[in-house]
């Protein structure tokens, strides 16, 4: 039977989910949408066959959905998925969980009393093919301990309503996330530093960024977020341990020799680049919800984690540098931890 999904906010990725679930996942129909806008949930919602509602309360308390799906603006994310909770219903919620540490915590413990997951966050890319490899790697020992992590997240330009914090909230809260599964460790502080600015940026935003990492076991990451480099969307990630290295492979590309050259296409967006990763996070989300089980990536409290250390890189760029230790509180054994 198929698992009936109802999406909260129709806007850029709600739309492009609500294509995944229609024509890419097997075993999923999305049966109801919402948004703020009710011309463009009544648009999107014609578009499939589905109901438009006028509100999330009203959507997820429907009986002709199974599950949530929340692609709203971020600061609503924490009322539709603690509404989820409380109905019982699994919920799928973009990054971000929520937008402040103390909306996550309430979540994480919405969840607990309930007694068993109901909340998978949008970090796609442990679902990308390439970190996977790169995971299975680390965790087979070949290269040995992991000691340091070189990654690079770069976009060719950001429009002006982009501001210096969201290079850390929005740009690398992914490799927060993606670092923290990959090594199996947590990160324990943050720095952030800026170098010569780019005269290619709008004039208010600090671009590009450094940032530093400290994992509770010592291994040190290196991020250079550069949002405004031009030539391309491009993600590198290089694992150094004691016996070897393990690097991101690039997306498989043509090669072409033409006036006297030789190279490949760059991508130019996310859209492109973790399409399939996006696909196969969907994928095993409906498994999940469709076999009755816990979902299997991304948790609430993998959401609380990445929103408390991308405060502490925030406070560290708006304090000149200084390192910032992440205020996190211990993690319940519910979620895999001691506490
Ligand atoms: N995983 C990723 O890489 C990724 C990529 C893009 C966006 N996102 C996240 O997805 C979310 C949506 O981003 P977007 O780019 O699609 O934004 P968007 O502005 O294109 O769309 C958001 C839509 O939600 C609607 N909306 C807002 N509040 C609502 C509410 N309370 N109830 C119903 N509808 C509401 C808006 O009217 C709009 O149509 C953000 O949290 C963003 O961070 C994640």
């Amino acid at each position: 039977m198929s698992v009936r999904v109802g999406v909260i906010g129709a806007g850029m990725i709600g739309q492009d989910h609500i294509r995944r679930l229609t024509d890419v996942v097997t075993g999923a129909t999305v049966t109801a949408v919402t948004d703020l806008d009710a011309a463009r949930a009544g648009e999107v919602a014609a578009r499939i066959g589905a109901t438009a509602l006028s509100t999330g309360a009203a959507l997820i308390a429907s009986p002709d959905v199974d599950a949530v799906l929340v692609t709203s603006w971020g600061p609503t994310h924490a009322e539709h998925v603690l509404g989820a909770i409380a109905a019982g219903k699994p919920v799928f919620c973009e990054k971000p969980l929520a937008t402040t540490a103390e909306d996550c915590l309430r979540i994480v413990e919405a969840e607990r009393a309930h007694g068993r997951r109901l909340v998978q966050v949008g970090f796609m890319r442990r679902f990308d093919p390439g970190y996977r490899q790169m995971k299975e790697v680390i965790d087979a020992g070949s290269i040995g301990t992991p000691l340091i992590v070189h990654c690079a997240h770069r976009n060719p330009t950001v429009p002006d309503a982009y501001v210096s914090a969201m290079a850390a909230q929005d740009t690398a809260v992914h490799e927060i996330d993606v670092l923290r599964w990959l090594l199996d460790d947590e990160i324990v502080s943050a720095q952030v530093i800026t170098p010569r600015a780019t005269s290619k940026r709008f004039e208010h935003l600090k671009d590009p960024q450094i940032m530093y990492f400290e994992t509770a076991n010592g291994v040190r990451i290196d991020l250079e977020v550069f949002v405004n480099c031009q030539y391309g969307y491009d993600i590198q990630c290089e694992t150094v341990g004691e016996e070897g290295l393990v690097r991101l492979p690039d997306p498989a590309a043509v090669g072409i020799r033409t006036t006297g050259r030789h190279g490949t296409a760059v991508l130019q967006d996310w859209k492109g680049r973790f399409a399939d990763a996006f696909d196969t996070e969907f994928r095993e989300w409906i498994a999940s919800v469709a076999s009755g089980g816990e979902p299997t990536g991304p948790s609430s409290w993998d959401g609380y984690a990445a929103t408390v250390i991308t405060d502490a890189a925030v406070r560290s760029l708006e304090s000149d540098g200084t390192t910032v230790t992440v205020d996190m509180k211990p993690r319940p054994a519910f979620y895999g931890g001691t506490a």
